[in-house]
């Protein structure tokens, strides 16, 4: 197990995953957009040794191909899916230790954020440096039970940042503090371990710890020290942890900022101050190349698994479930016995809060190729029976179609205050029709000789999945 974003970073190195670019480039749009076109390519992580203005190298598309999950997982790429599910049925409380070396450096006073990390602005029109890869943890100021999440994060100034707390469970944390009048204490960590990083956005039922799925994943406790200045605990393993306050019932305008889904986003959000810093003598900076492949490993590849189990329970002919653009696109792949199956299925997926739509293929259709996903709905979709459109459905915030039904009392509209983004939701049957299979028939090639020729293709293309 990799115990440290830098063990990981070793093993990528090792295995040729890791592109060292040694010009120096500044923090102000230069690293992202090598973020940006790497990912585009064969997408290996990217480490930037000499950063302009800056001692501390950043890091970059760490988990930007599934491949890296899997080596953080110890399992070839296709067991992803099989192995999470099984080590998640074992999960493992945390283990409070005395030290750790994320407390190497403390400061205490006079903390000045952009003196010492080198927070990256990422697209044309955001509105300043933003921390894309840090995950903001809690404490439920009710139960004391600890959550976390990744939370855009705005630096606003040395130690003042603007949070973008739109769901649970911090959000629902925020909100019970703010009842009470209180501030929310708060740590933001950068630089995790591979399997720390990918659970801190799993979902969890309320009131359950996600360091406990981390260590089911790792198969170990996770490590964890004590704050200096809150009563919270974080990896002993962290890079950089940032300390403060989410400040009650302050509201301030907070971006805009080019999301996940591709498009700029401003609300009026919390804010917090920070008051204190601790890192390692020579911290890395974890960043995260916004609207990229590494948002999909961390969104897509766990919804996916979550919703496979319940939903096979329910729909036993269903092979395979893929999530796309952070969850937004449903694909679902059934070996369909019945003609209802497809909508049945449809309308379940689409009642949960981030699907918007969902599409139905047979199995003879390969889903990870984008080819043949269109070649299913160019020629197995009949417009008019085949479409499910359901309006006025809960969508998500950073979906430029959604309709912001509700907002603050002050008029603007706040990620914390607002729940009612509503979007129109559609689902798409592309199965071909029971009663006219032979239609139907896809074009294939004998399978003997596919059996005969498949040591073939494994010598001269084996990046190729024969299906
Ligand atoms: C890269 C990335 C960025 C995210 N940014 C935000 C954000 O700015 N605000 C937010 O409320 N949720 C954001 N999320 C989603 C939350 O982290 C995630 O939904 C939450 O941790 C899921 O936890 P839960 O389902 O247990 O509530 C982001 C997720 C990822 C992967």
């Amino acid at each position: 197990m990799f115990k440290s974003l830098r063990d990981f970073l070793d093993h990528l190195e090792e295995q040729g995953d890791l592109l060292k670019v040694n010009e120096e480039l500044s923090t102000k749009h230069e690293i992202h957009a090598v973020l940006k076109y790497a990912d585009k390519g064969r997408g290996p992580a990217v480490f930037f040794p000499n950063v302009k203005g800056y001692r501390v190298p950043v890091v970059g598309n760490l988990l930007g191909r599934r491949r890296r999950l899997a080596w953080a997982l110890g399992v070839e790429e296709r067991q992803i899916v099989d192995e999470y599910y099984r080590r998640r049925q074992q999960t493992r409380k945390p283990r409070i230790v005395a030290d750790g070396p994320v407390k190497e450096v403390i400061i205490r006073d006079k903390v000045d954020i952009t003196e010492v990390i080198p927070v990256l602005t990422h697209h044309a029109k955001d509105i300043g440096p933003y921390f894309s890869s840090a995950v903001t943890i809690a404490k439920d100021p009710e139960t004391g039970v600890q959550g976390m999440g990744i939370h855009r994060i705005q630096v606003k100034d040395q130690h003042t940042l603007g949070l973008f707390l739109a769901t649970p469970p911090l959000s629902a944390y925020l909100k019970k503090a703010e009842e009470r009048n209180q501030p929310l204490d708060i740590a933001v960590v950068i630089g995790l371990d591979p399997l720390t990083f990918f659970s801190s956005v799993i979902w969890a039922p309320p009131g359950f710890d996600k360091f406990e799925i981390a260590g089911a994943l790792a198969q170990q406790p996770i490590e964890l020290v004590r704050c200096a200045t809150v009563d919270l605990e974080v990896p002993a393993q962290a890079e950089f942890v940032l300390e403060g306050r989410v400040l009650p019932g302050v509201r301030d305008t907070e971006g805009p900022f080019g999301e996940s889904s591709g498009y700029y986003f401003t609300y009026q959000n919390p804010v917090a101050e920070v008051q204190a810093l601790m890192h390692r003598k020579d911290p890395i900076y974890q960043a995260l190349c916004v609207w990229s492949q590494e948002e999909s490993t961390l969104m897509d590849v766990g919804w996916a698994v979550d919703n496979l189990r319940p939903l096979r329970a329910e729909f036993p002919n269903i092979k395979r479930i893929e999530f796309r653009e952070i969850g937004a696109l449903g694909i679902v792949q059934i070996d369909k016995k019945s003609e209802s199956e497809p909508q049945r299925i449809i309308e379940h997926l689409l009642s949960t809060v981030f699907a918007k739509m969902v599409l139905v293929v047979d199995t003879d259709v390969d889903i990870d190729d984008e080819r043949e996903l269109s070649w299913a709905l160019a020629t197995r979709v009949r417009g008019q029976k085949d479409l499910i459109i359901k309006p006025e459905m809960m969508g998500s915030m950073i979906d430029p179609s959604a309709v912001m039904e509700a907002s603050t009392a002050r008029g603007k509209l706040s990620a914390i205050d607002t729940h009612v983004a509503k979007v129109t939701k559609i689902g798409v049957d592309a199965t071909k029709p029971l009663h006219e299979l032979e239609k139907y028939e896809k074009i294939d090639i004998p399978s003997e000789i596919k059996d005969r020729i498949a040591p073939l293709i494994q010598k001269y293309c084996p990046e190729v999945k024969m299906f």
